[in-house]
């Protein structure tokens, strides 16, 4: 009995040993916690593994043989935010990052991917390179230094985006930034997954783009004497010449340039209003033939191509000719809008053409508004013929639209909802909601001089593209936002940087995000780490607007 007692006594003891041994080990393979990524815009799903992915000090980058652009844009990536150089290796399937095209994964969500970070690597596959180009940008956002190494915690992410059109549109017309500006701001998009680059190329104070037809747009209508300050109507100038264009040869870098980072560039050629740049190159091209000077002031001008004119008529099909040479996006941006009817009023050719034509005023149209659409249609069949298709702002929907024209709607959303019931499609870009020129805080005193109203990172952040009134088969007509920076006041690219980064980031997630899931706290707490990057760049953003909206901690 004393040898039982015994034995079942040692074997507690034994089963004792054993679980402190367990707690022993356990506790010393503890896992550390997770640290959820700061991804702008926040991708559609993450689901985390416990761990983390840690870097050789030269990881080897693997990719399938289509992805060439997209590896070396990964090095590019590394070496720049993390002093990290890689071996690339094309074809190979065992590396350390490693990119994947497969018509399997989100083949009906274009620009969307998977993202795994398990085990000792991290994978990026799409059904296409723009969808792993994105995959990338994540990555760039999420890789950590960890106790002196680079490391990504675990997790699969399955991301694409809301909106097929994420857009940013810049204001060259008023003041001409230069290459650089823009190469910089299409690495601030790529960043933030954005991929149509509106390039506001023409208005009343300056013409950009060198068209060799007719090389007095650029010797004479780039450049202007002087440029008016304090407000619209002041009165007052500096006194400084102003001027400056892009050759065909910088355009052809410029759109090169966004075609790797996937960003489509959609060239705005103004018509036919906001003209005075042209018509000051040829004064042919306007109503009264005279001779006019490239305007130093701002507002909307009175000056509007003659469209009654063949000559003008001739005009416009070159350089529309020479524009689609240049820019291989499927649609062009026409302007349409703020064109003035008065000189059209008094235009003897204009009232024939409109008598002609039997452009009849009713209750809600001049024949005037009439004559800008038969104009607008005549641009789009041109295009059309051409294999392009035309955007305009909403003043198009004024008299008849033209029939397969895209409308991007700025004076509110009504424009837009208009024009999605009658089956076109919209772009929502509203001057109440992401007009970044306008004031970015209330306190308007400590800010640089800017348009009217304010417009506020939490302000951009609440845009919701979609109307409600919309039935489901009219909202699919809505392809996405865009915000615009009208330049009249903001001469300087760091003036330019100012205005547009935090609000940047905010309007990323309103095109990226379902909704549903949008939360401005989680937004803010995602800012602080891409705010680093900033830093990092010397991007002169609104500091002060930072502070305010990202809780200290994640500064
Ligand atoms: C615009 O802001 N005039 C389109």
């Amino acid at each position: 009995l004393l040898k039982l007692i015994l034995i079942l006594i040692l074997m507690k003891l034994k089963s004792l040993i054993v679980v402190l041994l367990c707690i022993v080990v356990c506790s010393s393979c503890e896992q550390p916690p997770i640290e959820a990524y700061a991804v702008l815009p926040q991708p559609q799903e993450i689901n985390y593994i416990q761990g983390f992915v840690k870097l050789k000090d030269k990881p080897m980058v693997v990719y399938a043989n289509e992805l060439s652009n997209e590896a070396l844009l990964l090095a590019s990536y590394l070496k720049n935010d993390f002093a990290v150089e890689v071996t690339l290796e094309e074809g190979k399937d065992k590396g350390d990052v490693i990119l994947l095209l497969d018509s399997t994964v989100l083949p009906d969500k274009k620009g969307g991917y998977v993202l795994e970070a398990a085990g000792s690597r991290i994978t990026i596959k799409a059904s296409t390179p723009e969808g792993v180009f994105n995959g990338v940008q994540t990555l760039r956002q999420i890789i950590k230094e960890r106790e002196g190494r680079l490391t990504v915690q675990k997790a699969l992410v399955t991301d694409y985006p809301a909106f097929s059109w994420r857009a940013f549109m810049l204001d060259e017309g008023r003041y001409f930034k230069g290459k650089e500006v823009v190469l910089n701001l299409l690495d601030r998009m790529a960043e933030l997954k954005m991929n149509v680059f509106h390039w506001h190329l023409t208005d009343d104070q300056g013409w950009r783009i060198e068209i060799k037809k007719y090389p007095k747009l650029t010797e004479v209508g780039a450049f202007r004497d002087s440029s008016e300050i304090n407000h619209f109507h002041s009165n007052v100038f500096d006194g400084k010449p102003h001027g400056g264009f892009y050759t065909q040869d910088d355009i052809k870098e410029v759109v090169d340039y966004a075609a790797k980072r996937h960003i489509m560039i959609v060239p705005e050629i103004e018509m036919p209003g906001h003209a005075s740049a042209a018509i000051a190159s040829y004064p042919w091209l306007g109503t009264t033939g005279k001779q006019i000077k490239v305007p130093c002031n701002f507002g909307v001008h009175y000056n509007a191509y003659n469209v009654a004119d063949p000559r003008v008529i001739q005009f416009q099909g070159d350089v529309l000719e020479e524009v689609i040479a240049l820019f291989p996006s499927p649609v062009i941006h026409i302007g349409g809008d703020e064109a003035p009817r008065t000189r059209w009023a008094v235009c003897p050719k204009c009232q024939a053409l409109v008598k002609k034509e039997g452009l009849k005023a009713d209750k809600k149209h001049t024949s005037e508004d009439r004559l800008q659409s038969y104009c607008m249609k005549r641009v789009e069949q041109f295009l059309n013929e051409r294999g392009r298709q035309i955007i305009g702002w909403d003043e198009i929907l004024e008299g008849d639209v033209a029939p397969n024209a895209t409308v991007m709607s700025w004076r509110g959303m009504q424009g837009g909802i208009e024009a999605a019931k009658l089956k076109h499609d919209v772009i929502m870009t509203p001057n109440d909601y992401v007009y970044f020129d306008y004031y970015q805080s209330a306190d308007k005193e400590q800010e640089p001089m800017a348009m009217g109203s304010c417009i506020t990172v939490e302000k951009v952040y609440n845009f919701e593209p979609v109307a409600d009134e919309l039935a489901d088969e009219e909202k699919k007509h809505i392809l996405g936002a865009q915000a615009n920076v009208w330049t009249e006041y903001i001469g300087t690219p760091e003036h330019v940087e100012y205005m547009m980064v935090p609000r940047m980031a905010a309007l990323a997630e309103v095109q990226w995000m379902m909704p549903e899931k949008k939360s401005y706290q989680g937004f803010l707490n995602r800012l602080g780490s891409l705010a680093e990057f900033y830093k990092r760049d010397n991007v002169n953003y609104a500091k002060h607007i930072l502070p305010e909206v990202v809780p200290a901690q994640t500064k």
